[in-house]
């Protein structure tokens, strides 16, 4: 096969021929990005007139950047003239490169593939924007199998800046190179990742959502406490209930069900029944105004407001020692808050015991260390005790030596949660989660460790890469809590995956690679 694409003299790269088939949402994104960058674009589509509207709807598009100042109308005409329609896939002749973002079907994929293969010489590079379907399977019956590779953008294209260039079995490494530019040209971090089920970004997003789901099943909190816990405490943008509301439960269960069964039922991304039930119920989330929250007419949702916490307060506390460190951050915490604690190696019978557990739940800790329960209460105080504070009591704890903890906890005015007992409280186990299934595609070689922080960050948004994250909360910590998780659930869903387990017993970095 030979050079894909031109380059000039210096090596930078020129103008590219691009086809675009398929001028929906993603067609039109990539073709904008494309245009935007100094690229001629065709559009084609099978629906007549397609072709012709999304010209025009990206010239509306252009327009309004223009008048909001993120382009001068010089560069919003540049563009448009860059863009031109065919009405069949012949307009195509003499593409460098085809991007096809048409219906997500195998089937349909593969005869379209079929066909620009005749129409096509064998140099011209064809990419499939799928988001779920194998690059591998798509190829696979083509006479030139080695000429396809997926570029999977993300919706909506020109504002999500991440591209995942996928290397089939049967690509040229040369196609993903040349498409790892042309994402790179277009503006966006292009990232590089094996055919696998899910990619990087679907693949890793499994953690959230699936973990949330899993504490709100055990019934742990109600979720809007869980989506709270999880912006406040670790950081996310939206809580894991907010996104899939927003997403659609028609859109992320399929994907979430696909890639359980894609990887043989893998317990890491078990999802949960409950969504099917509210799939058989049509509570599909935001756009049907009802979802795991109810949207008023505004848009938004209907919040219970967070309860006062009790006016009473704990005035002596006794710590346990069992996680020095974190029990030092506690009582540090719970001194300025006014209480006098304990420096007894056993609690006095008024005091209140608070524990610290690393991902352990509050009654195994309480029974290891033979504590009364009934007086017990656990912080996380790995995630966060400065915007909001998560306690959690045991089966036994009362409610009145519950409501003194929460007095106490929350006396300086930041907001404390009351959950059930949990290994891992909130934050830790599903962060444990997360960092855990991004360990487990760097142990597949799915991609490399910098381009899975990478596209996990401008992927998904979340507040860290999740490798530097495991990095930051330490990777002998992120174990710990994933042992403990196992332990106590009786669940290979969190066994650690090698690539943590042999880089915390070498104290090494979760980005270091193997040679
Ligand atoms: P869409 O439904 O908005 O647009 C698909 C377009 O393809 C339509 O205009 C349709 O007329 C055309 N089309 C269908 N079959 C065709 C064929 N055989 N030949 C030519 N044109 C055909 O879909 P959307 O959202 O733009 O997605 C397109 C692809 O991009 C799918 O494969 C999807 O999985 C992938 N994708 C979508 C993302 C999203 O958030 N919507 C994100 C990442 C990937």
């Amino acid at each position: 096969m030979s050079e894909h694409g031109s380059q000039d003299a210096a090596g930078m790269d020129t103008q590219t021929r691009l086809g675009v088939v398929g001028c929906g949402l993603m067609g039109r994104g990539i073709a904008q990005i494309a245009a935007s960058a100094g690229d001629k674009v065709v559009l084609v589509d099978n629906r007549p007139g397609a072709a012709e509207e999304a010209r025009e709807e990206l010239a509306a598009t252009l327009q309004r950047l223009t008048a909001r100042g993120k382009m001068t109308s010089a560069q919003a005409d540049a563009t448009l003239a860059n863009i031109s329609t065919a009405d069949t896939l012949d307009g195509l002749d003499g593409c460098e490169v085809v991007i096809e973002a048409i219906v997500e079907n195998l089937v349909v994929k593969k005869s379209l593939f079929a066909d620009l293969e005749h129409i096509l010489g064998p140099d011209t590079i064809l990419a499939s924007n799928t988001s779920s379907l194998s690059v591998t399977a798509i190829a696979a019956e083509l006479e030139h199998p080695e000429r396809v590779a997926g570029m999977h953008f993300f919706s909506p294209v020109p504002l999500m800046k991440v591209v995942e260039v996928i290397d089939g079995l049967l690509s040229d490494r040369r196609v993903g190179d040349r498409l790892m530019q042309l994402g790179q040209r277009w503006g966006h971090t292009a990232v590089r990742a094996k055919d696998t089920p899910g990619f990087i970004v679907n693949h890793a997003g499994r953690g959230f959502g699936t973990e949330g789901m899993r504490v709100h099943a055990e019934s742990v909190a109600p979720h809007p406490v869980i989506d709270r816990i999880l912006r406040d405490c670790a950081g996310f943008r939206l809580g894991p209930f907010e996104l899939l509301d927003l997403t659609g439960l028609d859109v992320s269960t399929p994907v979430m069900e696909s890639i359980y069964h894609q990887y043989y039922e893998e317990p890491r991304y078990r999802p949960q029944p409950l969504l099917r039930t509210m799939l058989a119920a049509g509570l599909l989330g935001r756009k049907v105004g009802r979802g795991f929250y109810t949207y008023g007419l505004d848009g938004k949702p209907e919040i219970a407001p967070e309860r006062a916490v009790p006016p009473v307060r704990a005035d002596r506390v006794w710590v346990s020692e069992a996680r020095p460190e974190l029990a030092a951050t506690v009582k540090a915490l719970l001194q300025r808050l006014g209480a006098t604690v304990s420096d007894a190696a056993h609690p006095d019978e008024d005091e209140l015991i608070v524990l610290t557990p690393l991902g352990e739940d509050a009654s195994t800790c309480a029974a290891a260390q033979n504590l009364d329960a009934t007086r017990t209460v656990a912080i996380d105080a790995v995630f966060g005790l400065d915007r909001r504070r998560v306690l959690m009591t045991t089966p036994a704890t009362t409610p009145e030596w519950r409501d003194l903890a929460l007095g106490l906890l929350g006396a300086d005015g930041v907001p404390v949660d009351a959950v059930r007992d949990s290994a891992g409280i909130v934050a830790q186990r599903v962060v444990a989660h997360i960092v855990n299934i991004a360990c487990e595609i760097a142990q597949q070689g799915v991609a490399s460790p910098a381009d899975i922080d990478r596209a996990v960050s401008l992927g998904l948004g979340y507040p860290h890469g999740p490798l530097a994250w495991g990095d930051t909360l330490g990777a002998t910590v992120v174990m710990t809590m994933l042992e403990n998780l196992a332990a106590a659930s009786g669940d290979p869903r969190y066994r650690p995956s090698p690539w943590l387990r042999r880089r915390a017993a070498l104290g090494l970095s979760l980005l270091s690679q193997d040679d």
